[in-house]
């Protein structure tokens, strides 16, 4: 039994109700606006042996980067690799795809979702899943050329083709190319309102050309479109690094508490941009009161994660902020177990995440030449933490501020100026060729 889908793709399902449900649940998955869930569960109401349907739980958990998804994520792949003998060679492919990303081979992964997309380059879920792999190892080339593969099979008649526009403007602005990545973000989001990723792509574009009036006025005329929507933290936390940049450190923590601080969604990625934003305001020492201490209960439950190098990198700061000496002793002692495995995160964890652990405890405490020392090594490699080059600017922040605190002028005249040529006008670039004296 086969039925194929409204891109071409083929199901092992003769059950239309289910493909129907499955089309209008990735429509909204594209959004990164609507909730697609209640969508996949309709499919899978209708089907409960759509392969899809179940590839897109286990997926969705693996995108969460929480080990608490661990025994649900080994449930869906025991009911996946149960169906995969009646799968069809596209489905079996998303279930390999899954059971490497489940072991934490993020090249098997891609190699995976590789061979799908060759053969089915408007496989919209393989295009997504592999986009997220690809950003958890940070490769701006990988992660450019992915789309590219596909785009020359896509065309303006074909559902959802603006998404595909808006994930372009987010690999391009990766890679730097800025103007090209705004136009495709600017056409996404004009023919679809709904897409929160093209509004996101954008203000990483105003955010590395440090136009940031640009970006808050491209933030404000599009945030009734997202500001109920799943992604309406990660781009408020844009916003606020557009303030943080201005030096409105008010508007970035009226912003904190009124949206971006949502302990009930339990999202590690939304506590992540939380100690994100935190740690670069107590780098540049305003008064976060109390927004640690409640930040920090999430962090400590996560301490034995050891499932991502660039969530521990963010545990770390609010253990350290808060002096919790406990947690960060058994961080350490975690991630240096985690560091002795052959897994993509172990990789990352020895060759990143440790010494930038450790760099952000050092500087915590005040050791500021020992932070310098436990960074510089790595400033370069921190790519392969994942996440997007805003994300891991507060590694380059931190660095920057501890050569400062360290009465490392040379060090931090260096650094101020590699931030000045990338960023000319940026207000914050300008604030520390001040404090160089340069
Ligand atoms: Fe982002």
């Amino acid at each position: 039994m086969s039925l194929v889908d409204e891109h071409g793709n083929p199901h092992s399902t003769d059950n239309r109700d289910a493909l129907v449900a499955w089309e209008r649940a990735l429509d909204l998955f594209q959004t990164f606006n609507e909730d697609p869930y209640p969508l996949v569960d309709a499919a899978l109401e209708a089907d409960p042996d759509f392969v899809m349907g179940h590839c897109f739980h286990a997926a969705g958990k693996l995108m969460g980067t929480d080990g608490r998804n661990r025994p649900a994520i080994a449930e869906r792949m025991e009911t996946l690799n149960g169906l995969a003998p009646r799968a069809n060679d596209r489905e079996r492919g998303h279930i390999a795809a899954l059971n490497a990303w489940f072991r934490t081979d993020w090249p098997g992964t891609q190699a995976c979702y590789d061979l799908v997309l060759a053969a089915y380059p408007l496989d919209v879920f393989a295009l997504y899943a592999a986009h997220f792999v690809d950003f958890l190892q940070g490769d701006t080339r990988q992660i450019r050329d992915r789309i590219a593969r596909v785009l020359p099979f896509w065309d303006a008649t074909l559902p959802g083709y603006s998404f595909i526009t808006g994930m372009d403007a987010f690999v391009l602005e990766e890679d730097g190319d800025y103007p090209r990545a705004e136009e495709r973000g600017l056409y996404a989001w004009d023919t679809d309102n709904r897409d929160a990723w093209a509004v996101h792509a954008v203000a990483h574009v105003y955010e590395m050309e440090g136009r940031l009036q640009d970006g808050l006025d491209w933030m404000n005329r599009t945030w009734d479109h997202w500001k109920d929507g799943i992604f309406a933290v990660h781009n408020t936390w844009h916003t606020t690094l557009l303030h943080v940049e201005l030096g409105d450190y008010a508007q970035a923590l009226d912003l904190y508490d009124s949206v971006m601080f949502r302990p009930t969604d339990n999202y590690v990625s939304e506590m992540r941009d939380c100690a994100s934003l935190l740690w670069r305001l107590t780098l540049f020492e305003v008064d976060v009161t109390g927004r640690w201490d409640r930040l920090l209960p999430f962090w400590q439950d996560r301490i034995d994660d050891g499932v991502f190098a660039f969530s521990d990198m963010h545990a770390m700061m609010a253990l350290a902020a808060c002096g919790d000496e406990d947690g960060q002793k058994t961080l350490l002692t975690k991630l240096e177990t985690v560091a002795q495995g052959k897994d993509s995160n172990a990789f990352a964890t020895r060759a990143v995440g440790l010494p930038v652990c450790r760099g952000i405890q050092a500087f915590a405490q005040e050791r500021y030449s020992d932070a310098v020392a436990a960074l510089t090594p790595v400033r370069y490699a921190t790519r392969v933490l994942g996440g997007s080059h805003a994300q891991r600017d507060v590694i380059d922040l931190t660095l920057l501020e501890a050569a400062l605190a360290a009465g490392n002028r040379a060090m931090a005249q260096a650094l101020a100026a590699e931030r000045i040529a990338r960023r000319p006008a940026s207000p914050l670039n300008r604030a520390y060729m001040a404090r160089v004296g340069m």
